[in-house]
Order: structure tokens, then C-alpha cells, then sequence
């Protein structure tokens, strides 16, 4: 178990769940308005105002993009009411995590972030991450990005006590991945193809009653560090890869300072040490319920926080009258 961290101690944990709910009460009002730009920077703007009531020096390591391309949330931005006085807390943040899914009032859209000790989660580039996770249970590295698809769900099967016909497997449903599915297929395992959303899709494995055993693909390398840190407070394993598509993406990653471009990411090496995970729903799905407007002005909000030293999860559901 991770040691508790003095810091991270300092910051009202369940002060998180204030920021993500800021920025899903935003986006929820643009759920299935088509305007997926709109969604994003509505809950981005909340989530901005929230952090300033927060007592912390912190700082946007996973953000909206890089400071040229993003007016708010960029990497490197200052957030927090006690800039040079708060504890310096590391930030990983996604205000709407499921733009189109928001836009097209589909499954699964979150405000999500997670918050650990300055140098403890890793500066992600924004480039395409291979994706490999587990719930807990699992026997060590019954995974890996370094086997075949076969030999991983043979290996997960075998752990289970399973035929790999009976593994449910979650993957982004994306022309890239038609030759995995299709040795998914040929395994007869179950796919459960999701349109967007795989900090979502990862997080399910942790999770019984979705009944998904494995999560595979390629998605938002952000986004793989945001549902490390999860999985951190929750069990299981991951394996990252970062996926260099051309000499802009690899420039990328020099400027990051990674040097081993196959490198596989574990728990570990994506969000070290405690780490504290936060989620919102915006829409319904596997993880959280999403916003409900009610008549006379009311809304309800469900939230998860998570803390990797206690291993805590709280599930924190909102009725809020004023906004
Ligand atoms: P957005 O919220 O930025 O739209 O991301 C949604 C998402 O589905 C992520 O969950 C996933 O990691 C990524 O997009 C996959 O990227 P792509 O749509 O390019 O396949």
C-alpha cells in the first residue's frame, strides 16, 4: 500500500468531487445540444473557477493541450487559491472526458481529474496510448503488451477459471482496432465495443456487475494516465504504450523527455506514490449516473472519489438547488 502523503493530506480529498461536479453541472446543460466544443469549454470553465476555491499551489500537468492551443487548463497552468502558500499538488484533468458523447447525450461522459505530489504523475504527451488493463484479483503481470491478444486472454482465462469465449473484452470502437477485434473474434470472447469514453472502459474492469474482464486498444494517452490513477485506488493492473505516429508525435515525445519510445507504462510509472482520483457523471454509465435536471430547478450529481495510500472509494451523490 502507498505510503499517505503529508501533502496530499493537507487538501480536503472530498474538496475534489467540488471540482468535477462544477464542471459536469456545466456540461450537463449542453448534453445532446450537438455542440460538442461548447460542452467542452463550458465544463472546462467551471472547472477552472472551482479550483480557485481550493487551498492549493497546483499545477496542470495533463490539461486541455499545450499552452498555445488551449486558453484554459493548458500543461503548465497555475490553478488554486494559494498560489506559492497551498501544498504543490500535481494535477491530471479532463473537464469533459466524452465531448461527442456529451453532444450526442450518449454513455459515459465524465469530469475527471486526479491530484497527487508534485512529480508524480507522468507528463503525457498528447499522442494515442496502447491500452491493456485487469481488475484486481489477478495473479502479477497476467497481462502484458509484450504477448499476443490470444495470449492474453488465454492467460486471463486460465486465471479465471474460464474458456477464453467467456472473457468480455472492451475495446473503442475504431477502424484501427479491426484486427484486434477480429482476433477477439476468432477467440469467440465477448466484445463490448464503446463509442468514446475509455477512461470509463478501463475503470469497468475494476467492476463485477459490468461484467467486462479486460480492456484493449488504442485511446488518448492522457486519458491513460487518468484511469491509472484509478485503478491505483482500486486494484488491478495496466500496461501503457505510447503510439508514435509520425515525426511531429515523436517530437513530442523528446520534448516530454522520453527517451524509450516503447517503453510499457505500469501503475506505477504513470501516477506514483498517492494519488487522489475524482469523477463526475455527466451522462449515465457504467461508473457514475449522469446529471439529472429536475423541475423547480433542482439537480442530482453522483461522484466517486478514490485515494490510492487508504484505498478508500467514496461514492457521493449531490441534490443541488441553486444553479
Ligand atoms: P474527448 O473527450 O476528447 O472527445 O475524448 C474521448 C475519447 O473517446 C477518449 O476517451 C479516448 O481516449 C479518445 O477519445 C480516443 O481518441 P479517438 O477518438 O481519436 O479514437
Amino acid at each position: 500500500m502507498p505510503q499517505a502523503s503529508n501533502v496530499l493530506d493537507r487538501v480536503l480529498v472530498m474538496e475534489m468531487v467540488r471540482v468535477t461536479e462544477a464542471a459536469a453541472v456545466a456540461a450537463s446543460r449542453l448534453v445532446g445540444r450537438g455542440d460538442e466544443k461548447a460542452a467542452d469549454a463550458a465544463a472546462v470553465e467551471a472547472m477552472r473557477k472551482a479550483f480557485d476555491e481550493l487551498y492549493i499551489d497546483g499545477t496542470v500537468v495533463i490539461g486541455e493541450g499545450e499552452r498555445d492551443e488551449a486558453p484554459m487548463l493548458y500543461i503548465g497552468e497555475k490553478v488554486g487559491g494559494a498560489p506559492g502558500e497551498g501544498p504543490k499538488i500535481d494535477i491530471a484533468l479532463d473537464p469533459l472526458e466524452g465531448t461527442t458523447i456529451t453532444a450526442k447525450a450518449g454513455p459515459n461522459a465524465l469530469a475527471v481529474l486526479a491530484a497527487a505530489e508534485e512529480g508524480c504523475l507522468l507528463n503525457a504527451p498528447d499522442v494515442y496510448m496502447d491500452k491493456l488493463a485487469v481488475g484486481p484479483g489477478y495473479p502479477a503481470d497476467v497481462i502484458s503488451l509484450d504477448k499476443s491478444v490470444t495470449e492474453n486472454v488465454t492467460a486471463v482465462a486460465e486465471a479465471k477459471g474460464v474458456k477464453p469465449n467467456e472473457i468480455i473484452v472492451c475495446v473503442l470502437d475504431r477502424p484501427r482496432h479491426a484486427e484486434l477485434i477480429a482476433e477477439l473474434r476468432e477467440l469467440g470472447c465477448g466484445i463490448q465495443l464503446i463509442p468514446d469514453g475509455d477512461v470509463a472502459g478501463v475503470i469497468a474492469v475494476t467492476d463485477p456487475e459490468t461484467t467486462i474482464d479486460i480492456y484493449m486498444g488504442q485511446g488518448g494517452a492522457p486519458e491513460g494516465v487518468l484511469a491509472a490513477a484509478a485503478l491505483r485506488c482500486v486494484g488491478g493492473q495496466f500496461n501503457g504504450r505510447l503510439v508514435f505516429r509520425n515525426d511531429d508525435e515523436r517530437a513530442r515525445a523528446d520534448k516530454w523527455g522520453i527517451e524509450d519510445l516503447n517503453r510499457i507504462y505500469k501503475l506505477d510509472d504513470l501516477a506514483k506514490g498517492d494519488c487522489i482520483f475524482a469523477a463526475t457523471g455527466v451522462t449515465d454509465g457504467s461508473l457514475l449516473d449522469g446529471v439529472k435536471r429536475l423541475r423547480g430547478g433542482r439537480m442530482t450529481t453522483q461522484s466517486v472519489v478514490m485515494r490510492a495510500s487508504s484505498g478508500t472509494v467514496r461514492w457521493i451523490s449531490g441534490d443541488h438547488r441553486s444553479h
